[in-house]
């Protein structure tokens, strides 16, 4: 998703706004651009597409004058990956400049009709047409006041426009939120506007979030105004406790790697949950009528594994329902159900729209997030969070394993059996380092077994989502064509695709599943296919071995194992596992 960053303070914008920019890249990008208001009060522009450090060695940003200005990271919606359409851009006069994030819907006829009143476009963008429309409506109010000329901009601009506009003229930058998050970074005499806290971190962990419709204005101090009522707001400064430290990768060569790494240690804090809002959620789950989890991604699979634990452990029937797919069951959605959104940034799109759906229809919405102050958390009546701490890499890793250490333990609280709960789950958080000890070894089978072009994974009961994980990780960074299944499908289909040498990941944990695999492992060997056993039990079976500890709940140790060897795919591969190719942190768009 795009990634907006705007500086204004006693020091030079540029090699600030440079610096957040290289933080905000993780979110995805194809184009890069600042724009800074230089002494004579006129904007000046650097833009272009490609990655930044290529943009730079171009335009060379960092001479950008002036200690206002404003930045973008550009994930392409509307025009091509091309210099012309990287933000920002600016008014025909000259006065603005703007940086955008979300999707003007309507941009074409808007565009049309301001074409008709003299503007002139350099672009393909619904972007540069919202820098015009504000151009043309604040020509023709008389107040020259942005508060009342957004109100009535909103009535006629559909879709989602977070933006920051530089107003050269009045050394202002303002920031207006409607739908894509913006947070406000209070420092010591400066101010930052982002999409993201990670930005400026560095500089200050004192923020404010801007709600809906909420104007920022920026100068020597910070305003903001509720377009709809005109009036100026009260400002709730929240202070994120993230440190600029957790946002680096303290000397890991991935962002990714550090993420998986870092289990070891935020899997403790997942399970530290506060024990007043903890109780409040089984309450909530223990009396609903129905309960559906929704989840895009990754976080679906946390979905699909909770599901499975709930019904074995809580015997309680909660469906899981993919994000983009919400509408499918909206039918079943009414004042007696809980919906229970996963989500690790709070801010995918796809989910969104099903909680906006479900609100419709009287449901009760709750939710497991890991950003506070996300979209998704506010949207919610009760919510939890993940502890993990600022998840960066596009995969997303720990949040994974602390979702589902979360869920697992509701679904303990809901058969009032939290301190056996615990006691299984702390016993996992525990051997999770013996995991990452065996990186080593996953990265020469990495290596020498699994860089193939087609992979399989099997499981069954809860070690089958898990399965459809690593599938999503091996595809997701190591772009190879992985399928995950139940074990007992094989025979119904993908039986058909074993030839010899392929090689196939088996999850046998040492449970109820447990037989049922080695039938499957056996078909699978019967046709020449290779077995990488991931399993506490070494079986002669297996062609290659990969050891996890023996625990109540061995699939969960199962988790980094394939985390760890899509990592290494990726980099063997020549990839970049923190950013992967057409693909995003945060999906914002549906
Ligand atoms: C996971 O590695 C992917 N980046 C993606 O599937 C992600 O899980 C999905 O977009 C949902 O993100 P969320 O958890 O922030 O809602």
């Amino acid at each position: 998703m795009c990634g907006i960053i705007g500086y204004i303070g006693k020091k030079r914008a540029a090699p600030i706004l440079f610096d957040s920019l290289k933080k905000l890249e993780y979110r995805g990008y194809d184009s890069v651009g600042m724009a800074t208001i230089n002494g004579e009060a006129e904007i000046e522009i650097k833009k272009g597409s490609g990655r930044i450090e290529a943009v730079n060695e171009k335009e060379d940003f960092l001479t950008l004058k002036g200690n206002i200005g404003i930045g973008h990271t550009r994930w392409a919606t509307h025009g091509a990956v091309e210099d012309r359409n990287a933000h920002p851009f600016t008014s025909c006069n000259g006065h603005y400049a703007l940086v955008h994030n979300g999707i003007l819907e309507n941009y074409l006829e808007l565009k049309e009709d301001l074409k008709k009143k003299g503007h002139v476009f350099t672009s393909d963008t619904d972007t540069e047409v919202l820098v015009h429309l504000i151009e043309e409506e604040m020509n023709n109010s008389k107040e020259k006041d942005l508060v009342k000329v957004l109100s009535k901009l909103t009535q006629i601009a559909k879709g989602a426009y977070t933006f920051l506009l530089l107003d050269a003229k009045n050394n202002i930058i303002y920031a207006f939120r409607k739908d894509s998050p913006i947070i406000i970074g209070i420092g010591e005499d400066e101010l930052f506007a982002s999409s993201d806290i990670t930005s400026f971190l560095a500089y200050t962990n004192k923020a404010i979030i801007l709600e809906n419709n909420q104007l920022a204005i920026l100068r020597d101090n910070c305003s903001i105004y509720d377009i709809q009522t005109g009036k100026e707001v009260e400002q709730e400064i929240t202070t994120i406790d993230w440190t600029a430290e957790q946002a680096s990768k303290s000397g890991f060569p991935h962002f990714m790697l550090k993420e998986i790494f870092e289990e070891v240690e935020i899997s403790k804090h997942a399970l530290e949950q506060d024990s007043l809002k903890f109780n409040g959620m089984i309450d909530v789950l223990s009396k609903a009528k129905k309960v559906f989890f929704l989840g895009s991604g990754t976080s679906y699979r946390a979905c699909l594994l909770a599901s499975i634990y709930f019904a074995q452990i809580a015997k309680k029937h909660f469906m899981p329902i993919l994000g983009s797919e919400f509408k499918t069951y909206q039918n079943l959605i009414d004042k007696d159900t809980v919906i229970f959104a996963i989500s690790q940034s709070g801010e995918t799109a796809d989910v969104l729209e099903g909680i906006n759906i479900a609100k419709t229809k009287g449901a009760r919405v709750v939710s497991l997030v890991n950003v506070i102050g996300s979209t998704i958390m506010r949207e919610s009546d009760q919510y939890l969070t993940l502890n993990a701490g600022p998840e960066i890499a596009v995969a997303s890793t720990k949040a994974f394993t602390s979702q589902v250490l979360i869920l697992t333990l509701l679904a303990y609280g809901l058969s009032d059996r939290l301190k056996e709960g615990r006691e299984h789950l702390y016993e996992v958080v525990r051997k999770l380092e013996v995991i990452m000890n065996q990186s080593d070894t996953i990265a020469i089978l990495a290596k020498d077994v699994l860089n193939k072009n087609d992979l399989y994974l099997i499981g069954r009961g809860a070690s089958y989502p898990i399965a459809m994980e690593g599938e999503l990780k091996i595809k997701e960074i190591a772009y190879i064509h992985a399928d995950a299944l139940a074990g007992g499908e094989l025979k119904h289909h993908t039986l058909a695709l074993i030839e010899p040498g392929v090689p196939c990941i088996a999850l046998v944990p040492n449970d109820d599943t447990k037989d049922d695999m080695i039938n499957n492992i056996m078909q699978i060997k019967a046709r020449g296919g290779k077995i990488i056993g991931i399993s506490s039990e070494h079986l002669e079976l297996f062609d290659y071995y990969i050891s996890i500890p023996k625990v109540h709940l061995e699939p969960l140790l199962m988790i980094p194992v394939l985390q760890l060897i899509s990592y290494y795919l990726s980099v063997i591969r020549g990839n970049d596992p923190d950013f992967p190719r057409n693909l995003a942190k945060s999906v914002t768009v549906l």
